[in-house]
């Protein structure tokens, strides 16, 4: 059977309503205007998006949807649209309400399968190419069409505080339908859209928004009930929070203090004890590293915009040196990434190391964001 790459990213199923509410010109001229502003800062498209949809309050509660799904759709989709010859976005945003709107494309001609998977993906050569070879086409496909459906909103039950169940429940009171997560303990997915951080269970330290991928990373971190953890690049919390409520003794470091600072707060929320220190010896590390972030671009289309395939990898490498160096006799260090990039995930084990588990989570098979971890041994 051929696989037809080029349209494997176009939704499952014509949406006419929204085709119907992006052509209003209002609603068309303001995903026009956001694009512009993310334009202007490429690299940085995903945050300026984000704060362009905050501070523009004029769009009114049904409008702002409708805008940021033509926005995020015509960076899904850029490159499908321009072979289709949009070649601004104004044309951009009109073609991509003919797209939601049951449109195929069908006059495109093929080219070679990684060309037309790159157009798909409106991802460049290398990384469509890596992925095409390393799946084949028909998985490639399903990975492009999970890349390209909109995240679930997914959380984490504070154990510290409340188990999945109660939570649920005390949601439903507040209007916020849930349903479990399939792998994750802990987790439950948002049925349709609420506004979390306005309701009292989250005031209250319930629960903190994480994808399935990262609880499950947190859960496979081989650390007991009050062994000390370090999580060596903390950022703003997740996995020190998940592993603080797995009732590890958690030290965090990260090299951006405002985003420690954010940790502190979101600790202080989930009544969690999380030490802010340099990093010292321990007999678990934690190297959630920076990276090409390939796995979340479900959630985060814009990041293809910033996307330099490899730039990370002496750095992730040096980070990794150093943190093996702080591993106790006998202990475990833990390297993680939100990459689906081999080179990203393909560290050799540090000197005195050896491997006891290897997992890598693809959105097309495991329904999570992209992501990787490997568990070392000090031997
Ligand atoms: C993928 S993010 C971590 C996300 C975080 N663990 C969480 O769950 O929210 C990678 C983090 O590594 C940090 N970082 C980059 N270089 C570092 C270094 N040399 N040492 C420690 N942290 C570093 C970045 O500031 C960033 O917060």
């Amino acid at each position: 059977m051929t696989v037809d790459l080029l349209r494997c990213a176009l939704p499952a199923r014509p949406d006419p309503d929204l085709a119907h509410a992006i052509a209003r010109p209002k609603l068309a001229g303001a995903a026009e205007q956001a694009l512009a502003a993310a334009r202007a800062n490429r690299a940085y498209a995903a945050g300026v998006l984000a704060k362009w949809f905050r501070k523009n309050r004029w769009l009114g509660s049904k409008e702002r949807p409708v805008v940021q799904e033509a926005v995020y759709g015509v960076i899904r989709h850029e490159a499908l649209l321009t072979r289709a010859g949009a070649w601004d976005d104004a044309a951009r945003v009109a073609a991509w309400g003919r797209l939601v709107g049951g449109d195929r494309f069908d006059a495109l001609a093929p080219s070679t399968p990684a060309e037309d998977y790159a157009t798909a993906l409106s991802l460049g050569f290398r990384v469509a190419r890596e992925w095409l070879e390393h799946l084949g086409p028909a998985d490639a496909a399903a990975l492009g069409a999970a890349l390209s459906e909109r995240a679930p909103l997914t959380l984490r039950a504070n154990r510290l505080k409340v188990t999945r169940e109660a939570l649920a429940a005390r949601l439903a009171d507040e209007g916020v339908e849930t349903a479990p997560t399939p792998h994750a303990p802990d987790g439950l997915f948002v049925l349709g859209r609420a506004n979390l951080q306005g309701l009292e269970s989250f005031r209250d330290g319930w629960f903190e928004v994480q994808d399935e991928a990262s609880q499950l990373l947190v859960q496979a971190v081989p650390v007991d009930k009050d062994q000390r953890v370090l999580d060596l690049c903390a950022g703003a919390g997740g996995k020190s929070l998940g592993l603080a409520a797995r009732r590890a003794r958690v030290t965090a470091f990260d090299v951006r203090d405002d985003a420690l600072r954010e940790l502190v707060k979101r600790a202080r929320r989930a009544g969690a004890e999380i030490d802010i220190d340099e990093p010292q010896p321990a007999p678990v590390v934690l190297v959630d590293a920076p990276c090409s972030g390939t796995g979340r671009l479900r959630r985060d289309p814009a990041l293809r915009w910033g996307l330099e395939p490899g730039a990370l990898i002496d750095e992730q490498a040096d980070i990794l040196a150093g943190a093996a160096e702080l591993v106790e006799p006998g202990g475990a260090l833990v390297y993680a990434t939100c990459s689906l990039l081999a080179d990203e995930n393909g560290h050799a084990a540090p000197d005195g190391f050896e491997e006891t588990e290897r997992r890598w989570l693809w959105p097309h098979r495991d329904g999570t964001d992209g992501f990787f971890w490997v568990v070392w041994r000090r031997v």
